[in-house]
Order: structure tokens, then C-alpha cells, then sequence
């Protein structure tokens, strides 16, 4: 019998999600994966809770109606303030980028003093806190809203002066307290993670969620209900077609991801209404 085909559903506000997909597709290579990338409402993270909170139902109604076998949310801003909503809504599990990530940075802190860097929102939400002291209470946290690296990021620009010089601004007020480890809290900033290496400096670990986000991935999927075998095929959806996403996308995950779909942010609206 052949098994039923079930893509995981990802979504992020952008391209900063492919991040957590290239894990997912490196780590996880039979399975297969729907991708949407909000491109037409990004940015999140300067947005209000309650915009987020309604995009991120939106976007998974979308990838429910797609018959996805569970959803990642591959955003920081979204995962700060969608999950509990999100899972009370679905009948599949959903799974956020920022209880996997603080988990990894409190297994790797020595000092037990934590830095956080992501965008507005994510730092307003005070969403890894929470997470890092349901873990240990003595941790201490200190974070860092980087609104300009997102841009930075998406530009390409990871080995300029200017991108050391914005990150340095930005990291000044955390490495001034004894932090030892970063959680790269937005999922572009992996894309700039030497640069943010060159200022940290080689002592202080780096967290990326996008490998232990993958890992709490792979310990909920049951193996019968998804699978792409031998071949599975990916597909990319996003609500504009940016210029270059296609080329950069295909340049990021090292491979084809073959013809982008669009569908309008009405259509994503639609599906959250008629569900
Ligand atoms: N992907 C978002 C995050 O991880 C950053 C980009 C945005 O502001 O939408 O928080």
C-alpha cells in the first residue's frame, strides 16, 4: 500500500524560514515540504501583536488547506506570540522556533547569562525569558531588538563593514554584560552569523534555532503519516514574488526549488475565513 503524502507545513514572514528549511531538508531528506513565505506582509517584526497573531492564523489556514501533517511556525516574531493560539486551533501539531532555541542555549551556557537578538516584537513579547526560566530559573537574560540586520540580511550584505559596524552598535550594551551565549532570535541573523561571530568573538556560542528546532521536529513526526520516499518534492509558496527570490532561494538551499507559487494575501485572508 502506498503511504498517504504529507508535506510539513512551514511558514515565516520571508526568506529568513528557508533557515529552518535547509535543517529540515538536510536533516529530515525523505520528507517533503510546503513553504510559505508571507514576502507581501513582511516585515513582522515591527508590526503589533495582534497583526502577527492574526497572519500567523492566516498563514496556517493556508497550509492546513493543504493538507500539511503538522506546522512549523519558522518565525521568532510569530512563534513570540501565535503558538498557544495556533495550538488551540489545529488538529495537527505546531511546532515554534523559540522553546527549541532557548532549550539549546541553556544547555549551552556556562556562566548562565544569556543574550537574545531578534526583532522588535520578539524582544517586546519577552517570549525567550519565559522560555529560559520555565528551564532555570537563575538564568539571566539579556536581549537586544536588531531591526537592521533583517534588511542586511536579506540583502546579502554578510561580509561588509557596515554590517560588522551595525551589529557591533547593536551587541555593545549585551557583550558589556558576562554573556557567554547568543541566541540568533530572528531567522535571518543566521545568514549574518560570521559577522555576529567577529564581533561576539569566538568565546561566546552561538545559538541557531534552526537545528534544534529540527530536532523537536523529528521527535513528533510518526513515520506513517508523511514521507516523500525516495523523491519528495518541495514547494514554495509565497504571497509576492520578490525579484531575486527565486535565484537566491535556489542559492541559499543549494538546489532547485523549481516553479514559485503565489497566492495574494486576499487569498490567504480567504482561507483563515472559510475554514
Ligand atoms: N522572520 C522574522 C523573525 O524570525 C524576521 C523578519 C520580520 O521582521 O518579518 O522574527
Amino acid at each position: 500500500m502506498a503511504l498517504e503524502r504529507r508535506p510539513i507545513g512551514v511558514f515565516d514572514s520571508g526568506i529568513g524560514g528557508l533557515t529552518v528549511v535547509r535543517e529540515i531538508l538536510r536533516e529530515l531528506p525523505n520528507e517533503e515540504v510546503l513553504f510559505f513565505g508571507d514576502t507581501a506582509r513582511l516585515p513582522y517584526g515591527p508590526k503589533s501583536k495582534e497583526t502577527v497573531l492574526l497572519f500567523s492564523m492566516q498563514n496556517t489556514s493556508f497550509l492546513l488547506s493543504r493538507n500539511v501533517r503538522c506546522v512549523v511556525v519558522a518565525c521568532n516574531t510569530a512563534s513570540s506570540v501565535a503558538i498557544p493560539a495556533l495550538r488551540a486551533e489545529c488538529d495537527v501539531p505546531v511546532i515554534g522556533v523559540i522553546e527549541p532555541g532557548a532549550a539549546a542555549a541553556a544547555e549551552a551556557t556556562k556562566s548562565g547569562s544569556i543574550g537574545v537578538i531578534g526583532t522588535r516584537g520578539t524582544v517586546a513579547s519577552g517570549a525567550y525569558e519565559n522560555a529560559l526560566r520555565a528551564i532555570d530559573r537563575s538564568i539571566r537574560v539579556t536581549a537586544a531588538a536588531c531591526p537592521l540586520l533583517v534588511p542586511l540580511a536579506e540583502e546579502g550584505w554578510v561580509d561588509r563593514q557596515v554590517t560588522r559596524d551595525v551589529i557591533r552598535e547593536y551587541l555593545g550594551p549585551l557583550l558589556a554584560k558576562p554573556v557567554d551565549t547568543i541566541i540568533l532570535g530572528c531567522t535571518h541573523f543566521p545568514v549574518l552569523k560570521d559577522a555576529i561571530r567577529a564581533v561576539a568573538g569566538p568565546e561566546v556560542a552561538l545559538v541557531d534555532n534552526a537545528a534544534a528546532t529540527t530536532a523537536a521536529l523529528r521527535s513528533i513526526l510518526s513515520p506513517a503519516a508523511g514521507c516523500g520516499g525516495d523523491s519528495p518534492v518541495h514547494h514554495f509558496v509565497v504571497s509576492d514574488v520578490p525579484h531575486r527570490f527565486q535565484e537566491e532561494a535556489e542559492l541559499f538551499l543549494g538546489r532547485p526549488i523549481g516553479e514559485v507559487e503565489r497566492i495574494s494575501p486576499e487569498q490567504v485572508e480567504e482561507y483563515y475565513r472559510s475554514q
